[in-house]
């Protein structure tokens, strides 16, 4: 193995993700087995700017893997958008000889990494975590995995409320410019309809089909809807029914944050021990600039520059599946 670096610092940029602390753990101690100095940039890019780095070393991270959030903390810099800013961050890795950098993150944290690496020579490597799993690139993102069964578990517990008082309801769960945590859990808990950013959404159609439901008592209808879905979300949606179906018992729930927290499912722990590793490895071996994804259950490393939001690729046949079962 050829080491080009010596000294690796590591971030959690963007929207937190549970099992980012997992990866933080396996970056780390990847790291220390082969011998480099480790530092934890807190608050991603921004703290990277205020020179918020501390040394990491195999106690700094016990007892973190079974933990969501991050314990490096995050943020969304808008300094770092700015050549100043970053000429900042660099001088902050320079100084303490700092020649490695590991972001998990998504696709905006790894467009700041192509930036930064050209500008200052930096090697970057990155790690996809993102609840909204919408990196082109990877088969699975972290923190997706716990997201969509905390929208489940969420959701099975309004099925019961929904069935007792045989009523509508719309839940909103996230995802601003994807629909898989939508497609997702809207499918294991058997939702009639499943509405996503990457489709039109038909709200007469849904009326139409209510209303042929009501006629023949079927009362009881789950309606997920992804947040960015392009008739304006949960609320919306509900509001245009409650409006075109009088009769009907309509209720909204937005699931909001609590997707993005809680103890990381043995998926995301796993994937995100294997990336964290690979990362560390990438930067030894000099295979710098990518990010590391899994595509059929192997590493697969990207270009940072090829990182982007992945969208419009949701499988028809998912909710073709949804309709047929929903009857
Ligand atoms: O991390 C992705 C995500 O959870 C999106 O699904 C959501 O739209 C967004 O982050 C919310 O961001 P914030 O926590 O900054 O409001």
């Amino acid at each position: 193995m050829k080491q080009k670096v010596s000294r690796i610092a590591l971030m959690t940029s963007g929207g937190d993700a549970p099992g980012m602390n997992a990866a933080i753990r396996a970056v780390v101690r990847t790291g220390l087995y082969y011998g480099l100095e480790v530092y934890g940039i807190m608050r991603g890019y921004q703290g990277l700017i205020e020179d918020d780095i501390i040394k990491m070393n195999s106690r700094s991270v016990a007892n973190i893997i079974q933990r969501g959030g991050t314990i490096l903390k995050t943020a969304r810099s808008k300094d770092f958008l700015q050549l100043e800013g970053r000429q900042t961050a660099y001088e902050n890795l320079k100084k303490r000889g700092i020649d490695g950098l590991v972001i998990i993150g998504g696709d905006g944290s790894f467009r700041g990494a192509v930036t930064f690496s050209k500008e200052f020579n930096i090697p970057c490597v990155g790690i996809a975590g993102t609840i909204d799993k919408d990196i082109a690139g990877s088969d699975y993102t972290i923190g997706f995995d716990t997201a969509a069964n905390t929208a489940v578990e969420a959701i099975d517990k309004i099925r019961d409320t929904m069935e007792a008082h045989d009523r509508v309801f719309v839940i909103e769960v996230m995802g601003r410019d994807a629909g898989y945590i939508a497609l997702h859990s809207g499918m294991a808990t058997g939702a009639e309809s499943i509405l996503i950013p990457e489709q039109k959404t038909d709200i007469n159609d849904i009326i139409t089909s209510l209303k042929e439901k009501e006629r023949r008592k079927k009362l009881v209808n789950l309606i997920v809807v992804a947040e960015g879905d392009d008739f304006g979300g949960g609320n919306e949606v509900g509001r245009v029914l409650k409006e075109n179906l009088p009769k009907a018992e309509i209720r909204v729930c937005i699931l909001g944050h609590i997707q993005r927290g809680g103890a990381p499912s043995c998926m995301d722990r796993t994937i995100a021990s294997r990336m964290g590793y690979h990362a560390v490895e990438s930067l030894l071996e000099g295979r710098h600039n990518v990010f590391v994804g899994i595509t059929n259950n192997e590493m697969n490393y990207i270009p940072l520059e090829q990182a982007v939001k992945m969208k419009g690729t949701i499988n028809e046949e998912w909710l073709n599946i949804v309709k047929i079962l929903a009857k």
